[in-house]
């Protein structure tokens, strides 16, 4: 059943993915300034091809994602994953400086430069943190680094999906669903993964603690039972 629920969640996540790239992301591969949804800075000649920088290298980095979790293509395919990885990383770097520029140059207005300027940077430092990590071949805060930064990717996603229900549902004026948006985006989904995260290292943890008081043997095996299958978690280095 959990494993059903797992896979019905990844699938939607990789459709909502491909869904926004495609639909947002790609139009900005025709260079032409007309697709560009916002308003562009007439006082910044560079605005346009920072944001086509930008709306690709994210798009790209959004569709790559879901794959890079699949356990099984982990597995049989380290070398995809490793290049893929490699991508995705570069991906979020020139993605990451094209957003904190588009978003000090940005005429939207002041909250959302701050949003949008703040997801830039911790967007970056976590793909910082999860690039370290791995070089230091800590595989599961790798992975804890790279779930907080596809969180945040994923917030391209959740953004689109807010101003649709707010501005066309709710009928909430434009200019406050967009405010709200480059907040909520990514602060709201940071804070289910954190949750998750912590979740499991407990649970982790508290197995592992049970194991320094004596209990009977029937107890024990069952606990080293669960203790094995959460050796994935249990087994942070650093
Ligand atoms: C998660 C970190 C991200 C940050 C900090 C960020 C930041 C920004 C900023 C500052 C703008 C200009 C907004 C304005 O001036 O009002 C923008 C626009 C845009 N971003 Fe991002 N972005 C992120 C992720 C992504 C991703 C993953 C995609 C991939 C779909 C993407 C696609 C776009 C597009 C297409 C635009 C132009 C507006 C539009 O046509 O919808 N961004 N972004």
């Amino acid at each position: 059943m959990a494993q059903l629920v797992r896979r019905i969640g990844w699938g939607l996540m990789a459709l909502l993915a491909i869904g926004i790239a495609l639909a947002f992301a790609a139009p900005y591969l025709s260079l032409n300034s007309a697709v560009s949804r916002i308003p562009l800075n007439p006082a910044v000649t560079l605005h346009f091809p920072i944001l086509v920088i930008h709306a690709t290298t994210g798009g790209l980095a959004l569709v790559i994602g879901p794959f890079q979790f699949l356990r099984r293509l982990f597995a049989k395919r380290p070398a995809l994953h490793r290049t893929l990885g490699r991508i995705y990383l570069i991906c979020i770097l020139l993605g990451g400086l094209a957003a904190l520029f588009s978003a000090l140059v940005s005429t939207s207005g002041f909250v959302a430069q701050f949003g949008l300027g703040f997801l830039a940077i911790i967007w970056l430092y976590s793909a910082y943190r999860a690039y370290e990590t791995i070089r230091k071949g800590h595989i599961q805060l790798h992975r804890i680094w790279m779930r907080r930064n596809y969180t945040l990717t994923f917030a391209a996603v959740i953004f689109r999906l807010w101003l649709l229900v707010g501005a066309l549902l709710l009928r909430i004026p434009f200019h406050a669903v967009y405010d709200t948006a480059t907040w909520f985006s990514w602060i709201l989904p940071l804070l289910v993964t954190e949750w998750f995260i912590n979740q499991q290292l407990l649970q982790a943890l508290a197995v592992r603690g049970r194991h320094a008081v004596q209990l009977p043997a029937v107890e024990k095996s069952q606990l080293l039972a669960k203790e094995k299958s959460l050796e994935p978690v249990l087994s942070i280095k650093g």
